[in-house]
């Protein structure tokens, strides 16, 4: 990237490689980064144009995130950088997802309330400035990508599950098989009764389930999660009182989020939605965490844990 202008961000997807195990097998995630990340950078080089030393900084995951595919990212990257005779900027990833809504808007700059919901996060966090993240709230089991993976797994949809639910969801009616909407106190959520709900509901309709029926429970599901985070989110908004408010992470490609998230902001703050390709996990998100944080994160400390 240059600037906040994306030269290129690219990707190989290992949905094909993890479906037949339903879910992300780490070894197998692991040696797929092995094989696959030289040749993506490669190609990243020759589609660009650009020489390595035409690169002022690189950047990689240091976490949180699978250890295996961390230890392959970040040896790569520092065996680069040595190679090359160039900087290398440690980031997070959770850091990531918000900087990737810095490349959705041109001007968008902190203080910034974000909900960052992923596979393993569902996270309110207050950006005072570059760099600071303070969490708010963030769930006591389940995160909202991981629910939602898990309610299409009880569904017979088979992994990913998030896209998959999404779609299905857009076929059913919510109001035939409604479900409750998880409720903690203060800025906390969970997910796991919700999905004990859904095991219930589910035991009780019987098999076999008509492909409506069940597009009425994925649309039930979906919207449960979508309302849970966004009264907290209304809740956040009303003690921070943000000019500026981020969803992103993976379940922000979540199509009844994105629409729900701009009716609960409003015209009360500027709500910014990445693009679907920075939403889920990329490249670009990690190299703006770098590049437009003037605070430059370090090498490679301790692998990031947490925020
Ligand atoms: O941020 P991300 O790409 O990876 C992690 O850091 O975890 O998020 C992946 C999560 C998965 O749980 C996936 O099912 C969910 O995001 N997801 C969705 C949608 N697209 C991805 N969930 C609901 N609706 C979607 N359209
Ligand atoms: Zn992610």
């Amino acid at each position: 990237m240059r600037g906040r202008e994306v030269l290129i961000n690219l990707i190989h997807s290992q949905e094909a490689l993890h479906a037949g195990f339903g879910g992300v097998v780490p070894e197998v995630a692991a040696r797929a980064h092995l094989e696959k990340l030289p040749a993506l950078v490669e190609a990243a080089l020759d589609r660009t144009g650009a020489r390595p030393q035409d690169i002022d900084l690189l950047a990689v995951t240091r976490g949180p995130g699978l250890i295996g595919c961390l230890l392959v990212g970040t040896g790569l990257a520092e065996g680069l950088a040595a190679a090359w005779d160039r900087p290398l900027a440690g980031v997070n990833h959770l850091w990531g997802h918000v900087y990737a809504a810095l490349l959705a808007q041109p001007d968008l700059e902190p203080p910034l309330l974000a909900l960052v919901v992923s596979g393993a996060h569902s996270d309110l966090v207050w950006m005072p400035r570059h760099g600071e993240f303070e969490v708010l709230g963030r769930t006591r089991d389940d995160a909202a990508g991981e629910a939602f993976d898990k309610a299409a797994r009880m569904l017979g949809l088979g992994y990913p599950g998030g896209p998959a639910l999404d779609r299905l969801a857009r076929t059913g009616d919510a109001a035939r098989q409604p479900l409750p909407v998880p409720a903690l106190p203060g800025l906390e959520y969970s997910f796991s009764g919700l999905k004990t709900a859904l095991l219930y509901r589910l035991r009780d309709l019987g098999e076999p389930i008509s492909e409506l029926e069940k597009a009425h429970l994925a649309a039930a599901f979906e919207r449960s999660v979508v309302e849970s985070l966004l009264a907290k989110l209304e809740t956040a908004m009303r003690d921070r009182r943000p000019r500026e408010v981020v969803v992103c992470g993976g379940v922000a490609a979540n199509t009844l989020l994105r629409r729900r998230a701009a009716e609960v902001v409003g015209d009360r703050a500027r709500l910014t939605i990445p693009p679907l390709a920075l939403c889920t996990d990329n490249a670009a998100m990690i190299a703006a965490a770098a590049e437009l944080n003037p605070v430059r994160p370090p090498a490679l400390a301790d692998p990031a844990l947490t925020w």
